[in-house]
């Protein structure tokens, strides 16, 4: 992977990856809707970047304004698609709005093969697994969730994008994330900010949910996204995460031992995830690219 152009890239994970990338001396050109100069780009995206301002809804003139900027992807250039919008935050707003999400993702596909990029990497989301097996599952009972319309849009998005790089004749990866963090906890999601407050001292909300989470930092994600890039297989669905799941409330309790210096291993924090444990299966991502997390949730404590 000589070269790499990334949407979304001026967001958590889109640029955590353009800046890796750019350090491992691959050409990336970021796209984003921000307007930005050319220190702003080297300073998030290091010197190897070039920074494109393009909104999804015009991504049908990508080959365009790549060809104005004379950029080439060259014979090695692989395509990852982070870019998304609910209304404030990722999951959220009209169903129209998350499946927008889900066209614009499959029309880049073509354009990625149009401008000769040999491989498509996008990202889904934990949620839509959940829900995917839940209908597998045929119960009676109902889906509980706050992210229907997100996973929904997603899984729109996965299976059109494979369909279309199908027919397209490019490579497709489809990829999972449950929650990436930055290690110092910079961008502030719900579960950034209580983890900030639990590491201050500062009193917090219990947390209702329930779920499994897996909480992965940004460096290692970035470096997954890196060896998906060179060795992901086509048509692979990787879930990239520690595969060591667990619930919100789990989490909380284990960081406020660590700021009060107690010991983890004091802490009961095995979780039964029989049922779900293949949701959090990292095994084939490992075997295809040689990915392993190398950042600890207690390494969280050192970045603070
Ligand atoms: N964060 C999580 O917890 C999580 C978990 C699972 C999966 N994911 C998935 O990972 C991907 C990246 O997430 P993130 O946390 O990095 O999100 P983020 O920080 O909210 O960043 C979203 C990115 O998408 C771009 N974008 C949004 N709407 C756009 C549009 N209409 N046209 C062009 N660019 C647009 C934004 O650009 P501007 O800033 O320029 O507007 C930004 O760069 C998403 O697909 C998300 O669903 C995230």
């Amino acid at each position: 992977m000589k070269k790499a152009i990334i949407t979304g890239a001026t967001g958590l994970v889109g640029a955590a990856v353009a800046k890796h990338f750019s350090s491992l001396g691959v050409d990336v050109l970021c796209l984003g809707r921000q307007a930005l100069n050319q220190e702003d780009v080297s300073r998030h995206f290091g010197v190897n970047a070039s920074y494109l301002k393009l909104a999804m809804k015009d991504i049908e003139s990508l080959v365009e304004q790549v060809d104005l900027i004379n950029w080439s992807p060259g014979s090695e250039c692989v395509f990852f698609n982070f870019a998304w919008q609910g209304h404030k935050k990722l999951t959220d707003g009209s169903f129209e709005k998350q499946l927008n999400n889900a066209i614009h993702s499959a029309e880049s596909v073509r354009f990625a093969k149009k401008l000769g990029c040999i491989k498509f990497v996008n990202v889904g989301t934990l949620e839509e697994t959940m829900i995917e097996k839940f209908m597998e599952g045929g119960g009676n009972s109902l889906y509980h969730s706050k992210q229907i319309d997100y996973a929904l849009a997603k899984l729109a998005s996965r299976d059109m994008c494979k369909m279309i790089a199908y027919l397209e004749k490019i490579d497709y990866v489809h990829t999972r994330l449950s929650v990436p963090l930055a290690s110092n906890l910079s961008r502030g999601t719900y579960i950034a900010e209580t983890l900030k407050k639990i590491a201050e001292g500062k009193p917090y909300d219990e947390p209702s949910n329930k779920q499994l989470f897996d909480i992965v930092f940004i460096e290692d994600v970035a470096q997954a996204y890196y060896l998906i890039g060179l060795k992901g297989k086509n048509k692979a669905d990787y879930f990239i995460g520690t595969s060591k799941p667990a619930t919100l409330e789990q989490y909380f309790k284990k960081l406020s031992y660590l700021v009060n210096d107690s010991s983890v291993e004091e802490l009961d924090i095995d979780v039964a995830i029989d049922d779900d444990a293949e949701l959090f299966d990292t095994e084939p991502l490992c075997q295809d690219t040689g990915f392993v997390v190398l950042t600890k949730f207690e390494d969280m404590i050192k970045h603070l």
